[in-house]
């Protein structure tokens, strides 16, 4: 299931968008500066096909009559882009003297929709039948989730289906509660797992390139270090310039004054392990159903997080 895609960096990407008009600007991440990579491990390499093979895929996946298991993702590259558009953007990748004329409209984005995780787990009539609340007594055979005896270690793996569209086209899901890490929506497919020198998912998710590919950007929370300076010095444990204690006396945290939070210009990499905190998901029926009700889940929450500001609030 794991193939090995190639490294999408960072400097790739930024480089890529001075290239071209802001047509193409959006297609870089995926396929390169100069559209000289697989998009994604899928793709043929662009800038050897020719410029009728390019138009012809473009519109096929406009329309739906080209494309392999990531067409998709390629249709909501191109769904509102004109035939003359797509000339020009062929023309262009081609090294034609047609600039691709700037996109007039954003790119046409179905209203998002976002799915309730929990509702089937969340069921009235199911959350009566099993009543966990009211279970006073509860003897070790049906202890554990997964309702067989303690006693019994032939369990047998839930393996659920992750079976999620390929990004770009797969419905959000809504956030578990207020400032939650989103789970992650689409397949990955070939993006796992994330290694030090390859992580794809910043590919689409960092800010400068995830409006242009319709993925939620990181969030300022990621570039931020909160974590206090803490180095020790002449045998003494010195956090934010503080001494807190002496050898075999270390203080607490309560020493620790409000941490200073470093804002950086790069993801802050205690977070570089994406699926540690936002995880793929499949379909499973779960062993008891979910009575988690969460507080102040506006409507707005559901689909944003501002952990940043909240974190902020009152700070000077
Ligand atoms: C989010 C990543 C991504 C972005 C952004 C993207 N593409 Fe693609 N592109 C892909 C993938 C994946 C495929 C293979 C899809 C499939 O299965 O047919 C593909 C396929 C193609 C193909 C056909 C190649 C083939 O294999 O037949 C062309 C041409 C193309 N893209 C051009 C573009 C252009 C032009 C843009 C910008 C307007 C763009 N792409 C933006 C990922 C991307
Ligand atoms: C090819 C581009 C692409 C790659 C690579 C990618 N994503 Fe995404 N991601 C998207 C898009 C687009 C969406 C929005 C949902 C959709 O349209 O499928 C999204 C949505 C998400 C969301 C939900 C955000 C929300 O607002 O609810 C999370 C979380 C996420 N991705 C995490 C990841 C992680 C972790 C990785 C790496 C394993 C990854 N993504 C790799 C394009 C991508
Ligand atoms: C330590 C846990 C953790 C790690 C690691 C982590 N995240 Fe998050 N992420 C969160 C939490 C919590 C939130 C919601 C609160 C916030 O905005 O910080 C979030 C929010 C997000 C959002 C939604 C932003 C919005 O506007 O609603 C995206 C997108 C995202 N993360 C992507 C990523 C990507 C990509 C990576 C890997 C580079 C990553 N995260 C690593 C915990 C994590």
């Amino acid at each position: 299931m794991i193939k090995a895609i190639k490294v999408m960096t960072l400097s790739s990407l930024l480089a890529a968008s001075a290239l071209y008009g802001v047509s193409t600007a959006a297609c870089t991440g995926c396929h390169g500066a100069n559209f000289e990579k697989s998009a994604m491990g899928k793709s043929k390499v662009v800038k050897d096909m020719s410029k009728e093979e390019i138009v012809k895929a473009l519109k096929g996946y406009k329309d739906g009559s080209y494309g392999g298991a990531m067409k998709g993702l390629m249709k909501g590259q191109v769904a509102s882009l004109s035939d003359a558009d797509i000339d020009a953007i062929a023309s262009s990748i081609k090294g034609g003297d047609a600039k691709a004329p700037a996109k007039t409209k954003a790119p046409a984005k179905a209203e998002a929709k976002v799915v309730d995780i929990n509702a089937k787990v969340a069921d009235k009539a199911r959350l009566e039948k099993e009543d966990l609340g009211n279970k006073k007594e509860v003897d070790e055979t049906v202890l554990g989730l997964r309702k067989t005896s303690l006693f019994n270690e032939d369990v047998k793996p839930n393996n659920g289906k992750f079976d999620r569209p390929a990004p770009g086209a797969a419905p959000k899901f809504e956030r578990a509660y207020v400032n939650a890490p989103p789970m992650i929506p689409h397949s990955v497919d070939g993006l796992l797992p994330i290694t030090k020198d390859n992580n794809q998912c910043l590919g689409c998710h960092m800010p400068d390139v995830a409006k242009g590919v319709g993925a939620t950007p990181i969030p300022p929370s990621h570039f931020t270090n909160y974590r206090p300076e803490t180095v020790l010095k002449d045998g003494e444990l010195v956090k934010e310039g503080k001494k807190v204690g002496l050898k075999g006396d270390i203080g607490n945290v309560g020493d620790i004054k409000l941490a200073k939070a470093k804002k950086l210009n790069h993801l802050y990499q205690g977070r570089f392990n994406c699926s540690q905190c936002h995880a793929p998901q499949a379909n499973v029926d779960t062993a008891v159903g979910n009575t988690f009700k969460p507080d102040g889940l506006t409507d707005e929450f559901k689909t944003h997080s501002n952990l940043v500001d909240m974190m902020n609030d009152g700070v000077e």
